[in-house]
């Protein structure tokens, strides 16, 4: 039975009518009214404090988002995914990240079988040959151990390690040099291997399919740049390591399949960091700090299977999403991470949550009418704050804003990590209450200054609080938000587990090569101005036009 349009539901158009009421009514007046709001709007699962209370909503409008997953069948939704059922129709898969995280002793069966143990076989691969890096007995070419490593892969493939590398340096190795190449632009691979030395260095290609064009030209200038020092091709074994689901064209780069870690098609790109595509992390991390973030992962994951809806921080989160986007046009989220460490956290969300539900179809194939993923962005602060926030406290746009928090700084300073605080804490409170007209006029201001100066607050945010930035939490905030996505997916009826807006771009791009490199110009039959693009670069690069 086809479901019923999401709009056309009343679950959907109770929320219509709830939210013209509420969008008159200022969070000054709802926090006036309930002393107790804080508390009520707030809840803590997975060492991660979520204070959600500096949203425009008020009791009835939890209500009225909790009825609206119930009846999309959210519930449901979820526990197919975690019941391995192929819930991404469109390319007949499981999706399974949660599986990669999930104890040994857990089953999870697709096609009938268990896939838990190859899980662990794998972790355990990736473990064994971490120790052998780390004892020296892994050697290079020339008998020296490995000191540089060096991840080559793009999107899921390079952004989850880069970013948890990041985000956990504080944990690292700090003996170990380790680099991440993407980028098809040779600046990418020049700049991050001109100071190493290739006999001490080892490289991952990863790459899920083992056929993308940036990792695999990449890949092929890794082992260039190998061959002008090794000269001989023996060398490759014991510097090059895959990971991927693609055996067969591991071999055929040359890599042997010994030393290739696997992981499986129930894994999307996006969702596969916890996979041995994680494998430069474990190494950066070691295996106890690695393993600490899978439990954080996995604690997260069973919250989202068992918590009650109404206490789901996943759930509340991404109907916090779908409030916003669809009932305030809201379009852009930015995610705030007060930690320096979690820079690169706003561009692995990006490809997390766009990739995943930037659709305009649903399941069934239908055009959406209503308003899908939104568009995350975001800076560590205090940096944001002296840039883009005048717009978020200011600006005519309605942009929900994710403050993320840490009591405890890895890195004490005299007083900066106090300084750090009060600045987030300042942030959630003038963006919610703003200064009025009344407020800016009692302080003196000239009359024709009061409009520039008044702050109309009103404008929402969530504040996620932690003790430190460890391992386990990182798992766990990663998590959520891969399970908030999912939410958000659900609800809108599309599918957040492929990607085919990725296609047509690199098709085209496979087109256009031959016509930018060919000795003769050929006969162009794009558009004038890709045309003219096209001739324009071959003339700046000595080719015939
Ligand atoms: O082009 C998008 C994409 O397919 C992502 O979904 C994926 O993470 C990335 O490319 C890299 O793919 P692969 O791991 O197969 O090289």
């Amino acid at each position: 039975m086809k479901p019923q349009p999401l709009t056309s539901r009343a679950t959907w158009s109770n929320l219509s009518a709830h939210a013209s009421q509420i969008r008159s009514e200022h969070l000054r007046t709802l926090f006036e009214s309930d002393h107790g709001r804080a508390k009520t709007f707030s809840l803590k699962a997975c060492d991660l404090f979520f204070d959600y209370s500096k949203n425009r909503i008020n009791s009835q409008t939890l209500d009225l988002l909790l009825e609206l997953a119930e009846d999309v069948g959210l519930s449901q939704r979820r526990d197919a995914m975690f019941a391995g059922e192929k819930i991404n129709q469109t390319e007949n898969r499981a999706v399974l990240h949660i599986a990669l995280r999930a104890p040994e002793s857990a089953e999870i069966l697709v096609d009938g079988e268990n896939v838990i143990p190859d899980v662990h076989r794998v972790l355990r691969k990736m473990e064994k040959f971490c120790d052998q890096i780390k004892s020296g007995t892994w050697k290079g070419y020339t008998g020296k151990p490995i000191r540089n490593i060096v991840n080559i892969g793009i999107g899921g493939s390079d952004l989850g390690p880069v970013m948890a590398y990041e985000a956990l340096r504080h944990y690292t190795d700090r003996e170990r040099v380790f680099r991440f190449v993407s980028n098809v632009d040779g600046t990418d691979f020049v700049e991050a291997t001109r100071d190493l030395d290739p006999a001490e260095t080892l490289f991952i290609v990863a790459s899920k399919t083992f056929t993308t064009q940036e990792t695999m030209t990449n890949a092929l200038s890794a082992r260039s740049w190998l061959m002008a020092v090794a000269q001989d091709e023996a060398a490759v074994a014991k510097h090059f390591v895959a990971v991927s689901t693609n055996a067969e064209k591991v071999a055929e780069f040359g890599i042997n399949t010994e030393n290739m870690f696997e992981f499986w098609d129930w894994v999307g790109g996006r969702y596969s960091m916890t996979s041995a595509i994680g494998l430069s992390n474990l190494l950066a991390l070691g295996k106890e700090n690695f393993r600490g973030m899978l439990a954080g992962f996995h604690l997260m994951d069973e919250h989202f299977r068992t918590a009650p809806l109404r206490e789901n921080l996943p759930v509340l989160h991404g109907l916090l999403n779908v409030w916003y986007a669809n009932f305030f046009g809201a379009s852009t989220i930015a995610v705030l991470p007060y930690d320096q460490y979690l820079k690169r956290f706003p561009a692995y969300l990006q490809q997390l949550t766009m990739e995943s539900n930037g659709k305009c179809v649903t399941l069934g194939g239908a055009q959406v009418d209503y308003q899908t993923g939104g568009i995350y962005w975001g800076e560590p602060g205090t940096n944001g704050q002296h840039s883009f926030y005048q717009l978020i406290h200011q600006g005519t746009h309605v942009i929900p804003c994710d403050f993320i928090a840490f009591a405890k700084s890895l890195n004490e300073l005299s007083d900066h990590h106090d300084k750090l605080t009060a600045n987030v804490f300042a942030q959630t409170e003038a963006l919610a209450f703003g200064k009025t007209e009344q407020e800016v006029s009692a302080e003196g201001t000239r009359s024709d200054l009061v409009p520039h100066r008044v702050f109309p607050g009103n404008r929402p945010s969530n504040t996620i609080l932690c003790e430190q930035l460890t391992p386990q939490v990182l798992g766990s905030l990663i998590a959520l938000y891969e399970h908030s996505v999912f939410v958000q997916g659900a609800i809108y009826d599309i599918n957040p587990f492929d990607q085919w807006g990725v296609e047509l771009g690199k098709v085209l791009a496979n087109r256009i090569l031959p016509e930018l490199v060919s000795e003769n110009l050929p006969t162009l039959q794009h558009d004038s101005s890709t045309n003219q693009l096209i001739r324009m670069y071959r003339a700046c690069r000595g080719r015939s036009v």
